[in-house]
């Protein structure tokens, strides 16, 4: 293994932190590294594989669209985004759907697509957008711009002109944030990285509305949250309130890379043909992964086990705070969960990892909970022993 990762050094650019160990196989929720050692798996590619590893369905649909077609331009038509986005926009409010390859890239086209919503429909001073603090969107100059946390942003100036940044769920901070110049609002229904924290339904009703009043597009990034990760669908489908877009990425693919950014039809009219475009946009293999996990989801059990298994999860995580003083909340709906300590949650992941449970932070001081969409609950039992007995190490 260290051999692996002598090599890696070597060669691959040094953007991450990566842990020790060289990961060689899944299957179902577990992992395996080079060394043959197995690990329970909490992080899912931070919630990305949403049926787990090898998953048979997810294999052979995928082989079989291998064998037909392996990439095509978007200047033709093809099968896979066709059916994916049929089954998009049969379960959703939204009209349109358009692909791309990341979650950044899925949120850099909803602001593309609300400025030029706004400067069409409300003048070319009509750009600006507003986010949240603490909220994360990408890595591309847009989207770190548009992200509401400094760390993201050191090194990168100048960034994006336009941006502004409010406190999440204080309506009265976003209301004086907005002007007539103002094109849309972008909210995390659940901020993912920046630690688990659910928006409010009764703000984001009063967000809706003012939205309404002043045609800005509000734009949800369910690029963590969404396709199931909640239990729903769609993470608005929780709180029952529609945004005008939404951009996906991550659980959609479930390890295929695709990102996609869906809009109510007034919207999606703002684009037109040239104005946007991503060469391997709705590429038919990663358009079949996206078909095949969302057949599984809707049809084959997968959301209602988000369901059962991320209530049980949230119960046992709750009676771990009444038994632990380090962990003083429990956060998150389905299987994006999170526990809040008192401390820094580094060692402690790393020990998690010693013991064979994969499990990752979201910030400085929360534990994130995000398994495969598939995880039965023995598993969870499994993973929340090995859990247990590192957090029982590290209280004082
Ligand atoms: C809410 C949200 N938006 C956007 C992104 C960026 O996605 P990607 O890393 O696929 O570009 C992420 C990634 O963590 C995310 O959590």
């Amino acid at each position: 293994m260290n051999e692996w990762i002598e090599r890696g050094s070597k060669v691959i650019m040094n953007t991450y932190s990566q842990f020790p160990i060289v990961i060689e196989k899944g299957n179902g929720v577990y992992l395996w590294d080079s060394d043959g050692k197995k690990y329970l798996d909490f992080v899912a590619g931070i919630a990305v594989n949403a049926l787990g590893y090898n998953d048979s369905d997810y294999v052979e649909q995928i082989s079989l669209q291998l064998t037909k077609l392996q990439h095509c331009s978007n200047l033709y038509w093809m099968i896979p985004s066709i059916e994916l986005s049929e089954v998009l926009i049969q379960n959703s409010c939204f009209d349109k759907v358009f692909y791309c390859n990341s979650g950044a890239e899925a949120v850099e086209a909803a602001i593309k697509l609300s400025k030029k919503y706004g400067k069409k429909h409300h003048g070319e001073k009509c750009y600006e957008i507003i986010t949240m603090k603490k909220s994360f969107h990408g890595r591309t100059m847009a989207t770190v711009t548009a992200t509401g946390q400094t760390k993201y942003q050191k090194g990168f100036d100048p960034l994006m002109p336009g941006f502004s940044y409010v406190e999440f769920n204080n309506f009265n901070d976003l209301k004086e944030a907005i002007n007539e110049n103002t094109c849309a609002i972008i909210i995390e229904p659940i901020q993912g990285e920046g630690g688990i924290n659910p928006v409010e339904k009764a703000y984001l009703q009063k967000v809706r509305s003012i939205c309404d009043k002043n045609d800005i597009v509000l734009i949800f990034d369910e690029v963590q949250c969404g396709m199931g990760r909640t239990g729903e669908l769609f993470a608005y489908q929780l709180y029952n309130i529609k945004p005008d877009v939404v951009s996906l990425a991550k659980g959609l693919g479930g390890g295929f890379p695709i990102g996609a950014m869906l809009a109510v039809q007034k919207k999606a009219e703002a684009f037109q043909p040239g104005d946007h475009a991503s060469t391997f946009g709705g590429n038919p293999l990663a358009c079949t992964a996206g078909k095949t996990v969302l057949n599984k989801l809707l049809n084959k059990g997968v959301l209602e086990n988000v369901q059962k298994q991320g209530k049980y999860l949230k119960e046992k995580l709750i009676e771990l705070k009444v038994k632990y003083e380090m962990i003083i909340d429990v956060r998150g709906y389905g299987l994006m969960l999170g526990i809040e300590l008192n401390c820094l949650v580094k060692d402690i992941v790393k020990e998690c990892m010693n013991k064979g449970l994969l499990i990752i932070g979201a910030g400085e001081k929360v534990i994130r909970f995000v398994p495969p969409l598939i995880i039965k609950k023995i598993e969870i039992d499994e993973g929340l022993s090995l859990f247990e007995s590192v957090i029982q190490q590290f209280q004082k």
